[in-house]
């Protein structure tokens, strides 16, 4: 007998403070013209000073158990993608699953960046399948915030912070039908953060602690990668596009969104899109868009969707996901 993994339940959370374009346009050479011309984002939501990665996870957390009916005692394992985690160790896993009271069962975190939460849903799969765990809580939770420098117009009207989050549980129905994870180290220096913690002290000197990118670099791979992973996820599940009922993308910018749902000849009704309110959340923005979708009765039981996300590294990767 075949067991796959299927979402039981999600979850998502957005901090309550909203900063709009034109509370950019006040704080760098910009217009909420260019923003939504070249990105489709509206506002973004930012972190209370008091507020952590691990607070957003949490709310996300306890969402996506409910939605599943899920006890935290249940879990056999929590896997939480996070570029943006509040100690350099233990995992953000791991200080959720104490947070929950979901002691014993195997907590670590993935850093896969935009593609975090595709990574992490491909490696909980796993677990699922071999029968390893029978429930699996999977999130994206980031206060990107903290890694921006707000002087920069090329960067900071881009991100922004949320959680996102599922629950896996072992069935004889798909489910996932299947992952795909990909990366190519070669591309490291076109979107990162230079510092980390083993070079800090020589690159802290520098001042760059913040992300930078090749915006244009970052777009024009983004785009031809996603279309190539597209194809990927339904060859390898002998699928048309045309069963396809949602695409659930990568929320970072309105245009990549586009020339994917063209590649797979999908209507933007066909499209989830969350950008304009919460801008690029990294990790959080796929389980983010989903639980939107899920809650406004969008995406119905049955439905067979993909995912997919590109991001740092260059990582990116897919699902294609009957719910
Ligand atoms: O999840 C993966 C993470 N990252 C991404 O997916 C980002 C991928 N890249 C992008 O989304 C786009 O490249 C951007 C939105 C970042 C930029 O859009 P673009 O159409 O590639 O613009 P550009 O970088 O080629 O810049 C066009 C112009 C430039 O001015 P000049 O040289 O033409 O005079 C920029 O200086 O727009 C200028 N510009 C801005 N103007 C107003 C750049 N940022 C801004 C800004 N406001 N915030």
């Amino acid at each position: 007998m075949t067991i796959y993994s299927r979402i039981l339940g999600t979850g998502s959370y957005l901090p309550e403070k909203v900063v709009s374009n034109q509370d950019l346009e006040r704080m760098v050479d910009t217009s909420d013209a260019w923003i939504r011309d070249r990105t489709g984002i509206a506002e973004r939501r930012i972190a209370a000073d008091d507020e952590f990665t691990l607070d957003l996870a949490e709310k996300a957390a306890r969402n996506a158990l409910d939605a599943a009916g899920v006890d935290p005692q249940e879990l056999d394992l929590i896997v939480v993608a996070t570029t943006t985690p509040d100690r350099v160790f233990p995992s953000t896993a791991c200080l959720l699953q104490s947070r929950l009271g979901a002691k014993g069962c195997a907590a670590f975190d993935v850093q896969a960046v935009c593609t975090g939460f595709v990574y992490a849903l491909g490696v909980a799969d796993q677990f699922v399948r071999s029968g390893t765990a029978k429930k699996a809580l999977v999130l994206g939770a980031e206060t990107f915030s903290r890694i921006i420098d707000w002087t920069d117009r090329n960067t900071c009207v881009l991100f922004g912070d949320g959680s996102g989050a599922v629950v896996l549980g072992a069935s004889e129905e798909p489910g996932v039908m299947s992952t795909h994870l990909h990366a190519d180290g070669d591309y490291a220096d076109y979107l990162h953060v230079p510092t980390g913690v083993s070079t800090a002290r020589a690159v802290l000197e520098e001042g760059r602690a913040y992300v930078e990118m090749n915006g244009p670099g970052v777009f024009r791979m983004a785009v031809s990668t996603l279309g190539r992973i597209a194809d990927e996820t339904l060859e390898h599940n002998h699928i048309d596009k045309s069963e396809l009922d949602w695409l659930v993308p990568h929320q970072a910018n309105i245009r990549i969104i586009q020339a994917t749902a063209k590649k797979l000849d999908l209507p933007m009704d066909r499209v989830i899109v969350t950008v304009d309110k919460h801008g690029n959340t990294s990790a959080a923005s796929i389980p983010l868009a989903l639980d939107t979708a899920v809650r406004d009765g969008r995406i119905k039981r049955g439905d067979l969707f993909m995912i997919e996300g590109f991001g740092g590294g260059f990582t990116w990767g897919s699902a294609l996901i009957r719910y």
